[in-house]
């Protein structure tokens, strides 16, 4: 039985591609992209064929978390340009018919937003309730985990008014406190704000984590383990989450055309519909996390498994999911962002015989799954992990914090910068490869994170000289998906599941059926093309220069990427 989400919908046919500003592009020497090189190469973007941009935050900020540290929300982080530019920026993605989805940081604000500066004055500042602060008299507040703080603790002792405040990340990210009417009222104001200057939605940063228990009870570890499986799970289920998703949609969503997806840290899988189902009145997307914590070792600080990721296992999340959200709801797929390594690096294979062809296959998953896809910016050329040896070279809080935490442990440093080179966040941030000039034709001064050296060969010059290239190959993909509708609502059915290399599935939507077939692997793969599928009429798409059939069996190169049409 087919089962078509035929509801439709511009930001379900829409493909997203996620702009890093800070590594995008440099026009005035300081080492730090800007807006007005994301201008500089509107062009470009347009030629890409994608339909959304994502920018990552760029309201004023001291940069403690690379703009998720927002100290005010309705202006422009001075390095990046200021608000003329952002008009700009927008008037000339819309004059391309690219919509815009901004960053909204709403879970914690910076500890330099006027707000928090008031809040800590005295307890009985007019701001003091829009955080959330425990009085040092009731003892010390119960355990609460930070993700970015060197010790790992999320309540910061201020002497200032001898109170704890809250902060899931680091000590610069004090935690809003969602419970009061007026910090919701701000942050509703502040999201019209930006609406009115015409921008078309907004992807919602831990937006899961914006309602507490502010009884703030004690949670026995053990317990809490049990019946969470993690923090993460546990701050994603606060009391009052789907109250104010409601809320969000109803004082502000739902008087526009505009589309929300939310960082889904914590969202189980059964839980999805609450959150996209569109008759909740809520969200229309999230993005989950079961894809890309594959692979890592439990219990260990994003450590790969050294035997790698199970490709069934792949197969089994992303067909739940899409199971999950075939009737009701609209999925999402991605597998590379600025909180991720780089996907060639990660999911395929980034030694040089690999590398461009891993690529092209991880862009022919993203754009062929049901789902609106995130890609991330360099993606499309490429970029592989910059594989950092030193602690010096990072810039990154995450990385940073936590290996002060782990010295301060006497903890292994060395096994704990291995796994970095695989997992660490700013494999995916660094510069955009433009050339072969210095620099990478990124910036004319010093880059404010290197440069990956491959740059001389990886780059946008070089490629867009290759009918061949990466990009060329993303392009191509780009336009397949736009013009074969059952690529975007077509029911999607997984084939073969156990099948420990290759990844098949068709896309079927009223007679059009497409099959496409992907070589997770090194090695040569004989793939037969199941005869309850259909005959193969059509190869629509390859990665590789060609390819071998016999009658329904694909001998596949590695790493080969095909999409046929059957008949
Ligand atoms: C989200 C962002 C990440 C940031 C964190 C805290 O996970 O994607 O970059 O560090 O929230 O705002
Ligand atoms: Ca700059």
């Amino acid at each position: 039985m087919q089962e078509n989400n035929n509801n439709k919908k511009w930001w379900k046919e829409a493909i997203v591609y996620q702009i890093y500003p800070r590594s995008f592009k440099d026009t005035n020497g300081d080492g730090i992209g800007d807006l007005k090189g994301i201008i500089s190469e509107l062009d470009y973007i347009q030629s890409l064929g994608i339909d959304i941009v994502w920018l990552n935050p760029i309201n004023t900020s001291p940069n403690d978390d690379n703009g998720y540290d927002i100290s005010d929300y309705e202006n422009i982080m001075e390095e990046f340009g200021t608000m003329e530019d952002f008009d700009l920026l927008l008037k000339g993605l819309h004059e391309r018919k690219i919509k815009l989805i901004m960053d909204l940081v709403v879970n914690h604000t910076s500890d330099e937003h006027k707000w928090f500066i008031e809040s800590r004055k005295s307890r009985d500042n007019p701001y003091r309730n829009y955080y959330h602060w425990w009085p040092a008299e009731k003892g010390k507040p119960p355990f609460r985990k930070s993700f970015f703080d060197v010790n790992g603790q999320a309540w910061e002792y201020d002497a200032v008014t001898d109170s704890y405040y809250l902060h899931y990340f680091s000590v610069k990210q004090p935690d809003l406190n969602w419970e009061n009417p007026k910090v919701r009222q701000e942050i509703f104001n502040m999201m019209k704000f930006w609406i009115h200057k015409g921008i078309d939605g907004f992807r919602m940063d831990v937006i899961t984590f914006i309602s507490k228990d502010t009884t703030f009870p004690e949670i026995p570890n053990a317990e809490l383990m049990e019946k969470y499986g993690s923090w993460t799970n546990y701050y994603a289920r606060g009391p009052r989450l789907h109250k104010y998703l409601k809320e969000i949609n109803k004082e502000v969503l739902s008087k526009y055309d505009v589309m929300s997806v939310a960082e889904g840290a914590g969202i189980k899988r059964v839980d999805a519909l609450k959150f996209v189902d569109e008759d909740m009145k809520k969200l229309n997307m999230l993005y989950h996390f079961d894809g890309t914590n594959l692979g890592y070792l439990p219990g260990q600080y994003k450590q790969m498994d050294p035997k790698g990721y199970s490709l069934v296992a792949f197969k089994k999340i992303y067909s739940n999911w899409d199971k999950k959200v075939a009737k009701k709801g609209w999925g999402t797929i991605y597998l590379g962002n600025h909180d991720q390594p780089r996907m060639v690096s990660r999911w395929g294979n980034d030694a040089p015989e690999y590398r461009n062809a891993s690529s092209k296959l991880l862009t022919t998953f993203l754009l062929t799954m049901r789902g609106t896809p995130y890609y991330y910016a360099g993606d499309e050329i490429g970029m592989k992990n910059i594989k950092f040896d030193t602690i010096d070279d990072y810039r990154d809080i995450e990385t940073l914090n936590m290996y002060e935490k782990i010295k301060s442990e006497n903890g292994d440093l060395e096994y704990f910068l291995e796994g970095q080179k695989i997992s660490a966040r700013d494999n995916g941030r660094t510069p955009f490869q433009w050339d072969d000039t210095n620099n990478a034709g990124f910036t004319s001064g010093t880059p404010w994170l290197a440069i990956n050296p491959d740059y001389k060969t990886v780059n946008v010059a070089h490629e867009e000289t290759d009918p061949d290239s990466v990009l060329n190959y993303f392009r191509r993909m780009v336009r397949l998906r736009k013009s074969l509708p059952e690529l975007v609502y077509g029911s999607y059915k997984l084939i073969d599941k156990n099948n420990p290399n290759v990844y098949a599935y068709t896309r079927i939507l009223n007679d059009q059926k497409v099959l496409i077939i992907l070589n997770f692997s090194n090695q040569q793969m004989p793939f037969r093309v199941p005869v309850s599928a259909g005959s193969v009429t059509d190869v629509l798409l390859n990665n590789l220069p060609d390819y071998k059939a016999r009658n329904n069996v694909y001998h596949l190169q590695p790493w080969q990427a095909l999409i046929v049409r059957l008949g």
